[in-house]
């Protein structure tokens, strides 16, 4: 077995009576995919938020590369290790595709891509650095040399989210976090999307973990997947494992009903 590089461990998080997460604890090993599924308003993404800061728990902990995050603001340089993407996309559409791109390096977890539009920008030498190395590695990792120097706005969709990924990717995250990256996405995209988020953990040493609906591209991509329903994990394991889980399968099954 790998070691976690994220360990999250009996979280508990309510608003007002709504409990949107109840004693929930995973662990995320290293240099692998980790998947969380499960219905609509399960606690996913309030999951995520819980990681990189924006909520605060009200019980728990989450370790990650062996430092307490919880006990640490969200701006300290422990969660600099961590980059994510959002379940909406946040482009600045009448930027190009290379300077939506070069805003993931000022783009902190606490205060979001807004306020790094207002940053004024390093050096001019690490600025030419950056540039650089998004150039020679981001652009070319995510098949983005083409629409380099377009506009975002009017590009298709599923090109957005890997123009997301790639922001994501700048500042080399020891986690990437992806909040729904196959969301409204064809077949083609979703195809193209799975398997440059496998290479990604196949040629550099980032961990995945995502958030999706799409189960096909998570049965196919998955190392391992949590499931969450009602705010708690309900299934943890491999996808043959989970998917042969009858928790899940009445979780499934029971929201189709409800819908
Ligand atoms: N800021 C908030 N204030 C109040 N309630 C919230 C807040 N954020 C999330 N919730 C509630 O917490 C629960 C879990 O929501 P969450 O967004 O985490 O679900 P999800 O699993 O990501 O769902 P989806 O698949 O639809 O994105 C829901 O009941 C939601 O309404
Ligand atoms: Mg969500």
């Amino acid at each position: 077995m790998a070691p976690n590089l994220l360990d999250v461990s009996n979280i508990d998080l309510a608003f007002g009576g709504i409990k949107a997460l109840t004693s929930v604890s995973l662990g995320v090993p290293a240099g692998k995919v980790t998947a969380v599924i499960g219905p609509n308003g399960a606690g996913k993404t309030t999951l995520f938020n819980v990681i990189s800061g924006f909520y605060k728990a009200q019980r728990g902990t989450v370790t990650f590369a062996g430092q307490d995050l919880l006990a640490q603001p969200a701006h300290t340089r422990s969660r600099a290790g961590i980059s994510r993407t959002f379940q909406n996309i946040a482009l600045f559409p009448g930027m190009t595709v290379a300077e939506n791109i070069k805003l993931g390096a000022h783009a902190h977890l606490d205060t979001g891509v807004f306020a790094a539009a207002l940053y004024l920008g390093p050096a001019a030498r690490e600025e030419r650095a950056m540039d650089r190395k998004i150039d020679q590695t981001v652009i070319p990792l995510l098949g983005l040399e083409d629409s380099r120097d377009r506009s975002v706005s009017g590009l298709p969709y599923g090109l957005q989210k890997r123009i997301e990924l790639a922001r994501a990717l700048v500042t080399e995250p020891k986690l990437l976090m992806l909040d729904e990256p196959f969301a409204g996405m064809n077949t083609t995209e979703k195809a193209k999307m799975s398997g440059q988020i496998r290479t990604l953990v196949a040629e550099t040493d980032v961990t995945v973990l995502l958030i999706d609906h799409d189960m096909e591209s998570i049965m196919t991509m998955s190392d391992q997947i949590v499931v969450l329903n009602f705010g708690k994990v309900i299934a943890a394991g491999t996808p043959a494992q989970v998917q042969a889980n009858p928790a899940v399968i009445e979780a499934y099954l029971g929201a189709e009903d409800a819908a």
